[in-house]
């Protein structure tokens, strides 16, 4: 009896805990003169994790998580038939960079047509959004605007498209229709696929790091999921702006984030050091993990003196001749590591993996949604 009590509180809690607004978003990049990349590349993501790719070198579009595999038990045909939108949309996107090129009198060169297309949802509130939105070579080219339902071009080369697509009614009622209608069903439905995953709820680790003695000290946390969170500086209790620099959310490796926030404290006298605490807040979760500012918690790079001794500099030498031998190794297996994809993509295609990083831009079309692919010429 306790333990179902205890099973239920547990439930209850996690459910208050993630109250969150959910996305699903696709990007369509389609590249020309960019050597040894894919020429079309299309990924699907619900609450910024990938569920999907399909690339021009694997000509399938496939699954990137597990629980992706659940369309199937309802839709066996779901990744053949978005393998075959991902084929098409490819053709679309390749015919798109040849219309924007001439537009832009463009002859050879690199260029990129990049789309992203996707929904949210807000659980509690209901309240839906959407964005359909065209780059050329990394800069604006057209976009939907939902509130008004008409196009938006910044750029004269794509007036002509604007006043084309301001006139299809029926394609501004379609792509409003697949925005805050059939997006949001599909994100419903995958939320509800990956719940055990995307609605879980992880606590990070909070440590202090400094480069030099003069340097701000980082509040840093990593480990956390999802990535609603804050990461805050206080004094005394209170939460303070001035000297506080506030980074980036970054995706670790596994799927979990972290970030940090510095704060420039060479004007604060020793003894007022321990005024100070970090603060981390993971949305919705009640315990917030609070730290204290010690010095001697501080991890940092250099020694605990500010002179060094000859045994320190020894240390040092030693440091980088090891740390040249990892980056060595690393890179071999890297380099090795490929060989061996490379070779494995002969049967199975498995092209992203063999990709240490990713591509930045990554576009989309309107894939997954099975609607039509949009061209920007008639
Ligand atoms: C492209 O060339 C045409 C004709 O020469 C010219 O009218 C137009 O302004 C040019 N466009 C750009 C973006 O340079
Ligand atoms: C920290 O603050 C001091 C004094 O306010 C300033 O001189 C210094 O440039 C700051 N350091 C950084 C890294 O911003």
């Amino acid at each position: 009896m306790k333990t179902l009590m205890f099973v239920v509180l547990l439930g209850i809690g996690l459910h208050g805990a993630v109250a969150v607004t959910h996305s699903l978003k696709y990007f369509y990049t389609a590249s020309s003169g960019v050597p040894n990349f894919p020429e079309y590349v299309s990924v699907g993501l619900v609450d910024d994790v990938q569920i999907s790719h399909c690339d021009s070198n694997t000509m399938r579009n496939e699954p990137k998580q597990d629980w992706m595999n659940r369309v199937t038990a309802e839709d066996p045909q779901y990744w053949e038939e978005q393998t075959q939108l991902c084929l098409g949309s490819q053709q679309t996107f390749k015919a798109n960079i040849e219309i924007l090129k001439q537009r832009f009198n463009q002859t050879g060169g690199v260029h990129i047509v990049q789309r992203m297309v996707g929904c949210e949802w807000d659980d509690e509130s209901n309240e839906v959004n959407g964005y359909y939105q065209d780059g050329y070579d990394g800069e604006d080219f057209i976009a939907f605007d939902l509130k008004t339902e008409t196009w938006t071009a910044p750029k004269q080369q794509a007036f002509k498209t604007k006043n084309k697509w301001d006139h299809n009614k029926a394609l501004i009622a379609q792509t409003k229709n697949y925005l805050t209608q059939e997006c949001i069903d599909w994100l419903k439905k995958y939320v509800d696929y990956g719940r055990s995953s995307l609605l879980r709820t992880d606590r990070p680790s909070v440590s202090f790091l400094q480069k030099t003695s003069s340097s701000p000290v980082s509040c840093h946390a990593t480990g956390f999921y999802p990535n609603s969170a804050t990461l805050i500086w206080r004094k005394d209790g209170e939460e303070i702006h001035e000297n506080v620099d506030h980074g980036e959310i970054l995706l670790n490796h596994d799927g979990s984030f972290q970030m940090s926030v510095d704060l420039n404290l060479s004007s604060v006298t020793p003894e007022d050091w321990r005024k100070y605490d970090c603060v981390f807040q993971l949305y919705g979760v009640k315990n917030d993990i609070v730290t204290k500012l010690d010095k001697a918690e501080i991890r940092t790079n250099w020694g605990k003196t500010g002179i060094r001794t000859n045994e320190e500099k020894t240390i040092d030498t030693t440091v980088i001749i090891i740390a040249a031998v990892v980056v060595l190794a690393l890179v071999l297996i890297v380099v090795v590591g490929l060989r061996v994809c490379k070779k494995r993509n002969a049967k199975v295609p498995q092209y992203i993996e063999c990709h240490p990083t990713e591509f930045p831009p990554r576009i989309s079309s309107i894939e997954s949604q099975k609607s039509e692919i949009i061209l920007i010429k008639d």
